[in-house]
């Protein structure tokens, strides 16, 4: 069952915040944003000025009168008090999310991942914003490294946050996906550089390993259409794809040899998006599935009265484990996408 029609939101006149705006996510959203509609104003929040600036001097961002670039940090929630005033929607994207630096700072990540979600979600209570969506990772789900697990209790700070909101209108959601192909300090990128540095070997965790992949535009549409969606309280999923690390190697370096190094501390075989312990509340929507808030059946009820069906009991949506799997053609379209 696709998104409705009438379920999309009308971006024109609205003001957006985007936290960590200046990221891969960000960036993309915003100008995706600004290609589309007419917005009122676009909110980016982020700490680094440097990083600020360069967006502001691009060529995509350079003259667009709607952006506003407010510096401040996820754990300030005065700040973010003070940055959502007005905002009709906020999306979440501001996070610690390298593993080996998370682990060798977990306080640190906590910080931002956690308690910022904490503070996101208490000024956007206070200030009435009516729409919040957050960013989550499928290594948030039966994590084992401190990335994973901050990510997954900021998911949680989310999904109740809608029952702290009670009668006020504000209502918050979560997006979860997988590995986004081509961002910041991801496998392609790094390979490319690999290759192009001429290393006679590319080093390989392990030849069975899997990972879920989305495009950065894929991941954005996706947002922008559970934002429409969402009633409160729903972790959203897209159907991907998966492929092994091992034949995408093949496919970004052709001809190079692999040397494998072993499964590195705080990384997984595979990933899972919904483990076999979310069935009783997920719903398939068709191109995406919901865990459904499991405090409030309104919401499992709307969605099922407007198509979206009921998972089989014990389902588990894991990258080794999915029904579509990459080949090298449509990872070279995606990557040409990218
Ligand atoms: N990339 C992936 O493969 C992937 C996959 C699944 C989910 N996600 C999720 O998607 C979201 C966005 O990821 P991304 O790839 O865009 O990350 P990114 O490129 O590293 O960007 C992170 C952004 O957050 C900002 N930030 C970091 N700490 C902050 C703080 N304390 N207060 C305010 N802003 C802060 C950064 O700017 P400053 O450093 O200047 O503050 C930057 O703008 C994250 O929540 C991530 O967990 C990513």
């Amino acid at each position: 069952m696709p998104v409705k029609k009438n379920d999309a939101i009308d971006w024109n006149g609205k003001t957006v915040l985007i936290t960590g705006g200046t990221g891969s996510f960000g960036r993309r959203f915003a100008e995706t944003l600004l290609d589309r509609y007419n917005l009122k104003k676009l909110i980016i929040l982020s700490r680094d000025e440097h990083k600020q600036h360069d967006m502001q001097q691009s060529e995509v961002f350079r003259d667009r009168d709607e952006l506003r670039y407010f510096i401040g940090d996820v754990r300030d929630q005065d700040r973010l008090r003070m940055a959502m005033r007005g905002v009709d929607c906020v999306v979440h994207a501001a996070a610690l999310k390298h593993v080996p630096a998370a682990e060798y700072n977990p306080f640190e990540c906590i910080r931002t991942n956690v308690n910022g979600a904490e503070n996101v979600v208490s000024a956007a209570i206070e200030t009435g914003v009516p729409r919040i969506i957050a960013l989550s990772t499928d290594k948030a789900v039966n994590p084992i490294n401190i990335y994973g697990a901050s990510k997954l209790a900021s998911d949680k700070i989310f999904v109740a946050a809608n029952m702290l909101a009670g009668d006020e209108p504000t209502r918050f959601a979560v997006v979860r996906y997988g590995n986004v192909l081509g961002s910041r300090g991801s496998i392609v990128p790094l390979l490319r550089q690999f290759a192009a540095e001429g290393r006679k070997s590319l080093p390989l965790t392990d030849d069975r390993m899997t990972r879920f992949w989305i495009t950065l535009d894929q991941g954005i549409n996706f947002v922008l259409s559970c934002a429409g969606l969402m009633r409160g309280g729903e972790i959203f999923v897209p159907k991907v794809p998966s492929m092994k690390i091992v034949d995408m190697m093949k496919v970004i370096a052709p001809g190079i040899p692999h040397e494998v190094i072993g499964i590195r501390p705080g990384e997984k075989l595979h990933e899972v998006l919904m483990s076999e312990d979310d069935t009783a509340t997920v719903l398939d929507f068709g191109d995406r599935y919901a865990i459904c808030p499991p405090h409030d059946s309104r919401v499992q009820a709307y969605h099922e009265r407007r198509g979206a069906t009921a998972v089989e009991q014990g389902f588990r949506y894991a990258s080794d484990k999915n029904d579509d799997w990459l080949d090298a053609k449509r990872l070279k379209a995606l990557i040409g996408d990218a």
